[in-house]
């Protein structure tokens, strides 16, 4: 991608419509944004709370259009080849509101997998396929309601694969979930989804030490600004021996993050603001404004 910029406007009342005055500065959540992924690799935008990853994602995924710039996917245009962009990737919020609660597993992804255009009968084995990659056949016939979130949030990967895409985006992927569960999550999206089926993923984060034990690369993303790139063993070696990943953050953005404790708290990361709910999404589409 290159340059690539989102302005949100700020909002006007009915006052302004009136005075037809221009709007007053809005919010640049992406601001000339310039990044390349690999194929294969894992790649991973680290940035505190309302740093820009999940609209620079929605971008990427066309749910958005950028003010400026361009970004390509797959080879193709975010903006015109919008279509072939959808075809050819995957995306996984946090947003469990997304799926039917008194619906199964199953009848969840067999939902979603007639949305994809497949036959009935493909569907179905492919749902099956799918179920027993995020090892949720056993409780594949259980309402949606009674999952764990580490349930949830394998079902939205499954979701995601179920166009089997080249690229796949995961917006904050371990979010709502204890620092066991996330453990566990990013050891099955490194063996299962990486080493075994070769996608790529683009994975954004505000968790530290899951931005270094996941990514292959990773960009610190702050105030909608790519403030450097690079492997994480390699932007530490920059700052010295014994420096560890949150030097580096603090060192390109002079921003510093607190360890979480407690019951319920995620690994060590930024300082939440209006996000601690393990039962909120803040995926997709719910901002005022939002697609
Ligand atoms: N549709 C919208 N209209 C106006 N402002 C928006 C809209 N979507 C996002 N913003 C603003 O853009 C900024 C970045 O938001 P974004 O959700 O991209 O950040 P984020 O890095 O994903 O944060 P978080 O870690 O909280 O998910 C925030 O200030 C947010 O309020
Ligand atoms: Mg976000």
């Amino acid at each position: 991608m290159v340059n690539l910029t989102k302005t949100f406007a700020a909002p006007r009342g009915i006052a302004d419509l009136l005075r037809r005055r221009p709007s007053a500065d809005g919010v640049t959540p992406v601001d000339g944004v310039d990044l390349a992924v690999e194929k294969g690799e894992v790649f991973g935008v680290l940035g505190p709370n309302g740093a820009g990853k999940t609209t620079l994602i929605k971008i990427l995924c066309t749910l958005i259009l950028p003010t400026a710039g361009r970004a390509k996917v797959n080879g193709y245009d975010v903006e015109r080849e919008s279509g072939r962009v959808r075809e050819s990737i995957g995306l996984v919020t946090t947003d469990e509101r997304s799926f039917y609660w008194r619906l199964t597993g199953r009848q969840n992804l067999e939902f979603f997998a007639s949305l994809h255009d497949f036959y009935s009968d493909d569907a179905r084995e492919m749902v099956d396929d799918l179920l027993g990659v995020v090892d949720l056949k056993d409780a594949a016939d259980v309402r949606f309601l009674n999952y764990s979130a580490g349930m949830k949030q394998r079902m939205a990967i499954a979701r995601g694969l179920l166009n089997d895409p080249t690229v796949l985006f995961m917006d904050e992927p371990t979010r709502s979930l204890d620092p066991g569960a996330a453990q566990g999550l990013r050891d099955f999206i490194k063996g299962e989804i990486v080493r075994k089926r070769g996608k790529t993923i683009f994975v954004s984060t505000h968790n530290l030490e899951e931005a270094e034990e996941l990514c292959d690369r990773v960009a610190i993303f702050d105030d909608g600004k790519i403030k450097v790139v690079g492997r994480p063993v390699d932007l530490k070696a920059a700052l010295g021996e014994g420096s560890t990943l949150s030097d580096v953050f603090v060192h390109h953005t002079g921003k510093r993050f607190e360890e979480r404790g407690g019951a319920g708290a995620t690994a060590p990361g930024f300082r939440h603001d209006r996000r601690g709910s393990p039962h909120r999404g803040g995926g997709l589409g719910r901002r005022r404004g939002g697609v």
